[in-house]
């Protein structure tokens, strides 16, 4: 059995978060953001813990929030950072979840949509050139992510309530498919 979690996978700037809230308001469950976590558990910002502790630290961190949301029994909605998928025993927890939709868009979008946080924001890794940085990271990650999703949309020029359409359809289908 699946675990009953719609999990959203994808680059830093997508808006992960931003559908996230609103898909889970939508289908009255809750909505869980790993890096919220991290930051609770860590005691202190994203930004900070990559700053003092180093990534790894932050990846053993976002490791163990993965393995604690994906275990809860509450149908969640789930905004995965963007690199959560690169360890294999997160991809492992994330692909036992009912849905897991890869959202995407191109590099100049995510450049936009990032830009107005740069070099204070929880996205350290992209403080300097993002534009070359995200299309580093896609280099490394789309296979990843495409492996991992059961679904995927391209959010560009689509609104907010497209995409959380467009997923509530996927999940409809996917629960179709369990039954
Ligand atoms: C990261 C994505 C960020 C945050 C951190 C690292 C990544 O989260 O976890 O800066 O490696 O892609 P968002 O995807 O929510 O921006």
């Amino acid at each position: 059995m699946k675990r009953p979690h719609i999990v959203l996978i994808g680059l830093m700037g997508t808006g992960k978060t931003t559908i996230g809230k609103r898909l889970a308001r939508d289908l009255g469950r809750e909505f869980v953001d790993t890096d919220a976590l991290v930051e609770k558990r860590a005691g202190k910002s994203v930004r900070d813990v990559f700053v003092e502790d180093g990534e790894s630290a932050f990846r053993d961190i976002e490791a163990e929030v993965v393995a604690d949301v994906v275990g809860r029994d509450e149908p969640s909605v789930i905004a995965a950072a963007g690199g959560a998928v690169l360890r294999a025993t997160n991809r492992e927890h994330i692909k036992g979840c009912e849905t897991v939709v890869w959202l995407d868009a191109p590099t100049s979008l995510l450049v936009k949509r990032t830009s107005n946080r740069a070099g204070r924001g929880h996205r350290p890794l992209i403080d300097v050139d993002p534009a070359s940085r995200l299309d580093a990271l896609r280099l490394e990650r789309e296979q990843v992510y495409r492996d991992t999703s059961t679904d995927r949309v391209d959010v560009e020029g689509l609104g907010i309530d497209e995409v959380v359409r467009r997923i509530v359809d996927i999940r409809n289908a996917a629960a179709e498919v369990a039954k």
